[in-house]
């Protein structure tokens, strides 16, 4: 454990004060979006347009959205710790709030990869990807985004971080989808641990649960965390 480490692992609650859905929230994505229809590989095989259209609307959505304070202050814990953000989240808010190391768990909104070389991905940013773009093998790109069923990136790399932060913080998740949600019960027995989220039946263990909105409670913790570095 390193006393100058900070691990943040984020949910799509850091985010939902940005006017981005969560996903299982009441009205969340899941509520209106089927997710083996635009969120697996059955679906994309049956209706890649589908999946496309979920997709670009999703980024044009996350495009629009600003960083709130939860993203901000996440950033600014840089200023006195070596700071890494593993998120489950596919938008890049945590990248435009300042955070210089982001692990995307589950891929990127503002990527396309081919469909036959996964290591081959391709900056868009907001861009729609339409069925017909193709990548260099000439194979129709796809959203980099991981579907259920598919392996999560940077696993290792985020267990290590974790395994070697001082400080845990844990926001916007209701950590119901592995393998991500078990990465927290790598967190260092004697790691200052704290969750925020808005509810959720338990925290894991050794944490300190603050039920609340990430945007007026993770300002607050990383404040406290600041002072006393
Ligand atoms: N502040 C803090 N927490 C919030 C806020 C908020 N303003 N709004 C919602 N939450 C909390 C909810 O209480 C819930 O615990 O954020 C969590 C959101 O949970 P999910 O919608 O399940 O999102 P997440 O945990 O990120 O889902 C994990 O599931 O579908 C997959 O790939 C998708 O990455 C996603 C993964």
């Amino acid at each position: 454990m390193n006393s100058h480490k900070v691990l943040v692992f984020t949910g799509a609650g850091v985010s939902a004060e940005s006017g981005i859905s969560t996903f299982r929230d009441s009205g969340g994505l899941w509520d209106n979006y089927p997710v083996e229809l635009v969120a697996s590989p059955s679906g994309w095989r049956n209706n890649p347009k589908l999946v496309l259209e979920f997709y670009n609307r999703r980024r044009a959505n996350a495009a629009q959205a600003q960083p709130n304070p939860a993203h901000i202050a996440i950033a600014e814990l840089e200023k006195k710790f070596d700071v890494t953000v593993v998120t489950q989240n596919v938008d890049d808010l945590h990248e435009r709030a300042g955070s210089s190391r982001v692990l995307h768990l589950h891929g990127e909104l503002s990527k396309a990869r081919s469909c036959l070389d996964e290591n081959l991905t391709y900056s868009i940013g907001n861009k729609p990807i339409q069925l017909g773009d193709k990548c260099e093998l000439d194979s129709q790109l796809r959203p980099h985004i991981v579907w259920f069923g598919e392996i999560p990136f940077f696993l290792d790399e985020a267990k290590n971080a974790f395994k070697d932060a001082a400080y845990v913080l844990v926001v916007g998740t209701s950590l119901q989808v592995e393998p991500a949600a078990s990465l927290v019960n790598s967190a260092p027995f004697k790691a200052k641990k704290i969750m925020v989220t808005l509810e959720i039946e338990h925290s894991p263990k050794g944490f300190e649960l603050q039920r609340g909105k990430a945007g007026q409670l993770v300002p607050l913790i990383c404040r406290q965390w600041l002072t006393r570095a």
